[in-house]
């Protein structure tokens, strides 16, 4: 594994340079495959050792560290690149090692690293997903689920305690107009059956009326102010809205393998707002913009150029009163090591402000509070048109890919093809998503993403299915026992390479808590496999090579299917 050969390198080069191993581990870096091309395994830049030894990273300076090191049991081989010396394992050990990790490891491999051993694993709160209920899920809130949910499980597998929350829009005047609405256009039967569906049918109708008719929007305003005093009949009705939105939202979830261990939401704070408000006015914080707004004044001289406004007229709380209370709350109740706000970057003032309101509060859990911001998904569209619900883009997902199985001369008949046509949609949504910088806006292509070629989700599934079918060969024999003279080959030697460097890249994507790193990993694996699939026959080998490359290629079919479920992918065992 990585670790003990960096550590194995570290023990060599601190010998010469008097210094702690520990210190120059983090800047020995497994290099990266470029194809079938043999190289060696490590560098260290000679002007990224800590303590300013050599002020540059030249030819010279890297010459004449690596002359003063000596080859050992481990380590075969020290060269020199440009301005960096370089290491190589022997590559038996290298062999025997990373396999039998990976063997032992199976989903922690990677997750022990003593490069992740300064990473904090404490409980960490991330807030994903957070649709509205009775409006439109946008391609937004898909994006906040998917990258929420893979920061949630990263989180997780490095060994931090995980709370998934989703923070619902229950609140606010749609539900006036949704109460004001239903006994007119509401049908019961309809929202039995398709909740989501037919209270944003009402929704839209009755907000198109209100628009025209006065009276309408003086009901809604009413049923508004009923809820809001707590009147038991407006309060039952807006807890089935609520109860039957979750209930379907879960089963959406449940489609994307995602789940949430708390449905909290905006509906919870509108009491706890208006302590908010009362603390921010016995600490004099409040004050009275121009136009008679209630804010928060945020500007440096106290001039209100930059300000939040808390609090309406009629002396109602907003969107930001409710998240002030929400995070309070959630710092007393959990006391948690990290909050993480996933939405996208039209929302960063947004989170700004409340950060900033918490500090001025003397909230020092603000300091470990980030908001991770995405941006736009462009042109996603449906056969039928706009994307008004989740369930929408899966099933679109869903019958595209079964088109494009259907119309495959490759791909053989599994036993349910809608639920592998899903499982390759959803694969497909999200490396597209995840490939770029979130917060890069991007534009969807149906047709790219849904290629069984190239970078995409439904070659990393086409991948792992080719590799578990090839594994369906295995006889079961003593796992851990093998002759790594059976693995004498390139191929091989490139994709233990990349192995290698699992570590390295969880431990980049965890700082950066961007998933293209980890996705572009997962491609370069998937290209060595196919390409180590080729030149390794198994079948026509004998029973001691045969049993080599299928350990081989299972230790690549167990980093693949870890990476995927990081990424949210379920990866599939067959096609
Ligand atoms: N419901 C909000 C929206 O759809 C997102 C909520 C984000 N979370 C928060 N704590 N404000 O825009």
């Amino acid at each position: 594994m990585a670790c003990m050969f960096r550590r194995a390198i570290a023990e060599q080069v601190s010998q010469v340079l008097g210094l702690p191993p520990e210190k120059l581990i983090p800047h020995i870096h497994a290099i990266q495959v470029h194809r079938k091309q043999d190289s060696p395994d490590f560098q260290l830049y000679v002007n990224s050792v800590p303590g300013g030894q050599f002020n540059a990273a030249c030819q010279t300076n890297a010459q004449k560290l690596a002359s003063k090191l000596t080859g050992n049991s481990v380590i075969s081989q020290i060269g020199t690149g440009r301005g960096c010396v370089t290491f190589s394992i022997n590559r038996d050990l290298l062999t025997k090692t990373i396999l039998r990790k990976i063997n032992q490891d199976g989903s922690s491999y990677g997750m022990n690293s003593e490069l992740l051993s300064n990473t904090p694993r404490g409980l960490t709160l991330v807030e994903y997903s957070s649709p509205n209920i009775a409006k439109k899920f946008h391609v937004g809130h898909l994006r906040s689920t998917i990258i929420g949910n893979f920061i949630a499980n990263l989180k997780e597998a490095v060994g931090c305690k995980v709370i998934r929350m989703n923070y619902l829009g229950d609140w606010g005047f749609q539900f006036g107009l949704l109460g004001a609405g239903f006994s007119k256009y509401g049908c019961e039967e309809k929202l039995r059956a398709n909740p989501l569906q037919h209270l944003f049918e009402v929704y839209v109708k009755v907000s198109a009326t209100a628009e025209k008719d006065e009276d309408v929007k003086q009901s809604a305003q009413d049923f508004m102010q009923r809820l809001e005093n707590g009147h038991p009949q407006a309060l039952s009705l807006w807890t089935r809205f609520r109860d039957l939105s979750i209930e379907e939202y879960a089963k959406v979830y449940k489609r994307l393998g995602v789940q949430f261990d708390e449905y909290s939401g905006e509906s919870f704070y509108t009491e706890k707002a208006q302590d908010i408000l009362k603390l921010l006015k016995s600490k004099e914080i409040l004050k009275t913009s121009g136009d008679g707004k209630i804010v928060v004044d945020l500007s440096e001289q106290g001039d209100l150029s930059t300000y939040s406004t808390v609090m309406r007229s009629d002396g109602t709380s907003l969107y930001i009163t409710r998240d002030l209370a929400a995070a309070i709350d959630r710092m007393e109740k959990y006391s948690f090591d990290e909050m993480i706000y996933v939405t996208d970057k039209s929302q960063e003032t947004h989170f700004e402000h409340l950060f900033k309101i918490l500090e001025i509060l003397g909230k020092e859990h603000v300091s470990n509070c980030q908001h991770v911001k995405f941006g736009r998904i462009q042109g996603m569209q449906t056969r039928r048109g706009d994307v008004i619900f989740l369930e929408d883009v899966l099933d679109e997902a869903r019958s595209r890919m079964l088109q494009n199985m259907a119309n495959s001369e490759t791909s053989k008949t599994t036993e349910d093809p809608a639920d592998t046509a899903e499982k390759l949609g959803i694969a497909a949504l999200i490396v597209q998503d995840f490939k770029g910088p979130l917060l890069s806006d991007y534009k969807f292509q149906w047709d790219q993403a849904l290629q069984s070629s190239g970078d995409t989700g439904v070659f990393l599934q086409y991948t792992h299915a080719r590799l578990q079918s090839l594994l369906n060969l295995w006889e079961t024999r003593e796992k851990e026992e093998f002759d790594a003279n059976c693995l004498q080959d390139p191929s091989v030697y490139s994709t233990l390479r990349h192995l290698l460097r699992y570590d390295e890249v969880i431990h980049k994507t965890l700082k950066e808590l961007q998933p293209r790193y980890l996705v572009s990993y997962l491609m370069g694996l998937g290209h060595l496999a196919n390409l180590a699939h080729h030149s390794l026959r198994v079948k026509e080998s004998s029973p001691d090579v045969a049993h080599a490359r299928l350990l081989f290629f299972n230790s690549i079919r167990v980093v693949l299917a870890n990476g995927m479920r990081l990424l949210g992918i379920t990866p599939l065992d067959k096609m």
